[in-house]
Formats: C-alpha cells, structure tokens, sequence
C-alpha cells in the first residue's frame, strides 16, 4: 500500500481521461474547502466502446488505487464507468475490499432531477456506445418519472475527438450534427438533452450550433456537485473522514506532459499531474 490510511483524507474523483475534470471544475466550485485526488486512465481511454468486463475491470483498479492514496469516497465522474462498473462496486467488491468507503456516481444524480427540466416530458440523453447500449438512462430516469419518454443516441465519436484535441475544430461539425439529426428525429417533442458524457461540455458550442431550436441542455458537472454536497450533509460518517484543506492532486496513468497541456481546457485552470501506473 502506497500511502497510509489517513483518517482525513481527499475525495477521489475518477475518470477514463479529462471529462472528469469538467466535473471537478463544478465540485471546487461548490465545495473548495474539501481536498481532491483527480485521477484520469488516459493510456486506457476512451472507455466507451470497450466491453462490459474491461470497463469494469479497469475502473475496479482505478477505485482500488485511489483507495490505496486513502480515499475514502470516490466519485465516478465518468457515464461509462457509472452505468457499466459502479453496481457491480457497490454491491460486490465494497464489502470485500472495506464496507465502510463509498463509490458513487454521475447518472443517480441526473436522472434524479431530470423532471424539474422537461415541460414535455420527453428527454433526450447523447453519451458512449457504452452507456447508451447499458440502457442506464433509460431505466434510472423511468424508475423516478414513470410517465417521461426517453430517446437516447450513442455518439462514439465524440470522446476521440475531445481526447485528441479536435473538439473545436471543423472536423467535429460532420459528427456533431448528423448525431444531433438521429437523436431528434426520434422525437419532436424532446424539450431537453441530457450530456451524459462528462467529455460533452467541450463541445457545447458546437452543440448548441447544430441545434435546429432552442433546448435545455444539462451538463453533470454542477449537478453532481450539488449531489455531492446532499450527500455530504447527509452522510456525516463520511463528511468527517474528508480532509479540509483546499488541495487538489492530479494522477494520469498517461503522459504528465500531455495531461498538463490538455487539462487546463477541462478544468480552466493551471494543472501539473503526476504520472502513476493502475
Ligand atoms: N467521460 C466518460 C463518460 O462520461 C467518457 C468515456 C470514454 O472514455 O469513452 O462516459
């Protein structure tokens, strides 16, 4: 084990590369006193299009390594890793592994308060191959809101494009509309679309370009950090094993170089990673 058990330690936040980071932007943002180990499986993204078991397996390590730098609460801030890994993690790898940390996820806290959104009760939600074919959305959002219809389109692009730096180049146009088309001509009367993909607020712009009419479009980043927060409050256990200190440590299993270079556009401030391997 690397680092010991500190009884305060950081909140670990865990994504398959920088989409994360659009998440902890939020989190910061809404609770700063807390600390934070970011920790991004760049050399193994993107998750999207990998298979149910290698997606569990590589997030199962992840978890594993923020738990060995003391972490006592991990936040999957990736769609991927939450619809394919997170109930396998919870139910069968924390009771083994210590029954008293906690994973949590991105897609709980957004189906959560999809209602308060869509006046036409009818949704759309953009994310990886992997979370739309998990049908994650679909079966969380119908479990709160009965009566919502949900129509959802893998975009399997649209990660490649925002890892490699081409996410505002005229290269994306081509992806980004034709899987704006598909979504809505499912329906006419989506009112809101879901970015389940913590990669997609980079390409807002361009979203938002393609958009034939005017739409809500939801974000996670400012949604799981008010989840975070509820959470907190109501989980005083927890609360008090998170150290306070302001501090945010960056861990890429890729190069620090690129991370540091790419990050900054994620986070929208300076970042400087240390490299580790799973
Ligand atoms: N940010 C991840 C998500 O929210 C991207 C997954 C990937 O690596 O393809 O799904």
């Amino acid at each position: 084990m690397e680092d010991t058990q500190n009884k305060h330690s950081p909140i670990g936040i865990f994504d398959s590369g920088y989409g994360g980071l659009t998440v902890l932007k939020e989190i910061v943002k809404k609770l700063p006193q807390y600390d934070y180990l970011y920790l991004g499986d760049n050399a193994r993204a993107p998750y999207g299009t990998r298979s149910f078991e290698t997606v569990y397996e590589y997030t199962l390590e992840s978890v594993k390594r923020l738990f060995n730098k003391g972490c006592h609460l991990v936040i999957l801030a990736c769609n991927t890793a939450s619809a394919k890994a997170l109930r396998t993690i919870q139910q069968k790898d924390l009771p083994i592994i210590d029954p008293t940390k906690r994973v949590l996820g991105v897609i709980r806290p957004t189906t959560e308060i999809i209602g308060n959104y869509s006046k036409t009760k009818c949704v759309g939600v953009l994310g990886t191959s992997g979370t739309i074919s998990s049908n994650s959305y679909l079966i969380e959002i119908t479990k709160f809101f009965p009566d919502m219809e949900v129509y959802q389109e893998a975009c399997p692009m649209w990660v490649p494009l925002v890892e490699n730096n081409e996410y505002d180049k005229p290269g994306a146009d081509y992806y980004i509309k034709q899987n704006l088309d598909n979504l809505l001509k499912q329906s006419k009367n989506i009112d809101t679309i879901i970015l389940g993909c913590t990669h997609y607020p980079l390409l807002i712009n361009k979203i938002k370009q393609f958009l034939p009419y005017e739409l809500t479009l939801l974000s996670q980043g400012e949604i799981t950090a008010n989840g975070l927060s509820d959470y907190l409050k109501r989980h005083p256990e927890m609360e008090t094993k998170c150290s306070k200190g302001g501090m945010i440590k960056f861990y890429t299993t890729g190069s620090e170089e690129n991370f540091n270079s790419q990050a900054s556009k994620f986070f929208g401030k300076e970042v400087k990673s240390k490299h580790i391997n799973l």
